[in-house]
């Protein structure tokens, strides 16, 4: 079987496939609505969260302009907290859409340090809200969010939160943490095909609903509340996400959410232990290090490109390459949703032998 190992999309249970393969049903009908309304307490349950949670059709990016659009008016200045690739993304978003994006930014690799998000919230009392990554997917780093929420909460802002991948693997209780809006996306740690962003919303995020100005419709909060009352979506959803979605949430709700994060916990440290075993360098700083994915720099002659693609077609292991300026330099290898340890055996056991044919000179 082929070992898909990059951070999302993931492979998927057979019983979630099975789900996918059911015949569609009216979206506007009970049996629908009966599937949205089980689908909605169980992603409560693991954002943990009595705030509302809505399923909106479309990827992760549409989860975080929703979490833009809705809270934020042209003009508004926001802090910008940026590890990687999608930390500039989520602040790319809001720039687009008229907001001043003062930007905080952290050497690529490393987390965010604490104390300069309370030094830029003290130098510009007009902030209104923080944007900030939980797991920067494109360096493998998983921020403290508890301590940036505790500081952004101490100024009393909105703390926008892009938990893509990170939320369902990784611990983010939503509600003590504090976090006002918290976007994931079907396709990561939920064992769910791509196609739905998934999105909290605190009361301070409604309050802010109610005052944004920012452009929006498909996206629009209000109409989404107003459709899930009868437990319906505005648009169109992605019916047979829903129902993968479905079935993978009541898998996750069995495992149970401890056990989940404790098997996040293993099987990364398995992968980065063994990523050691092979003589190459993690690329993120351990002490923050993602449990749901594992980048690895490039080292002793190591040709990134052609390891990926001797892993793919000989070994049918697929791993992810670098984003942008990390393109070449880095590999990451994604461990989220339905993996275990074995799975990183295999792809440890495919790179021992696929990194000396790529141009690597060094290890054990
Ligand atoms: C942290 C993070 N943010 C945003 C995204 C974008 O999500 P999507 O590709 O579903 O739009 C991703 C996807 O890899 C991600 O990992």
């Amino acid at each position: 079987m082929e070992q898909l190992r990059i951070p999302g999309p993931t492979p998927l249970p057979s019983e979630v496939l099975q789900a996918m393969t059911k015949q569609m049903i009216n979206h506007r009908g009970v049996e629908f609505g009966q599937i949205l309304s089980g689908v909605t307490d169980k992603l409560k349950q693991l954002f943990q969260t009595k705030g509302d949670v809505f399923l909106l059709t479309g990827s992760g990016t549409g989860g975080l302009e929703a979490a833009i659009v809705n809270t934020l008016s042209p003009g508004d200045t926001v802090l910008s907290v940026s590890i990687g690739v999608f930390g500039e993304r989520f602040a790319a978003i809001a720039g687009q859409f008229g907001a001043e994006v003062i930007p905080l930014r952290f050497e690529w690799g490393k987390a965010a340090d604490v104390d300069a998000v309370r030094q830029a919230l003290q130098a510009e009392p007009k902030i209104k809200a923080v944007l900030v990554t939980h797991n920067e997917t494109s360096t493998g780093v998983t921020n403290d969010l508890a301590s940036i929420s505790s500081v952004v909460k101490e100024f009393d802002k909105l703390l926008l939160v892009d938990a893509i991948s990170g939320l369902g693997s990784i611990s983010l209780p939503v509600d003590e943490w504090h976090c006002d809006v918290t976007v994931t996306g079907s396709q990561k740690g939920w064992m769910a095909p791509p196609g739905l962003a998934m999105v909290s919303v605190s009361q301070e995020a409604w309050q802010a609903h109610s005052k944004a100005k920012m452009p929006r419709f498909y996206w629009d909060f209000t109409r989404a509340k107003s459709y899930l009352e009868k437990w319906q979506t505005p648009w169109t959803p992605a019916i047979s996400t829903v129902f993968a979605l479905s079935i993978s949430l009541e898998m996750m709700l069995r495992e149970g959410l401890h056990n989940i994060i404790a098997r996040h916990a293993r099987v990364a440290k398995a992968a980065r232990d063994g990523v050691k075993s092979l003589g190459l360098p993690l690329f993120a700083d351990e002490s923050h290090a993602s449990n749901t994915v594992t980048a690895v720099a490039s080292a002793g002659g190591l040709d990134t490109k052609k390891m990926l693609q001797i892993l793919r077609e000989e070994h049918k292991v697929i791993l992810g390459g670098g984003q942008q300026r990390l393109d070449g330099k880095i590999f990451r290898i994604g461990h989220l949703g339905w993996v275990t340890e074995d799975d990183i055996k295999t792809v440890i056991s495919a790179l021992r032998v696929a990194l000396p044919q790529a141009g690597f000179r060094g290890g054990s």
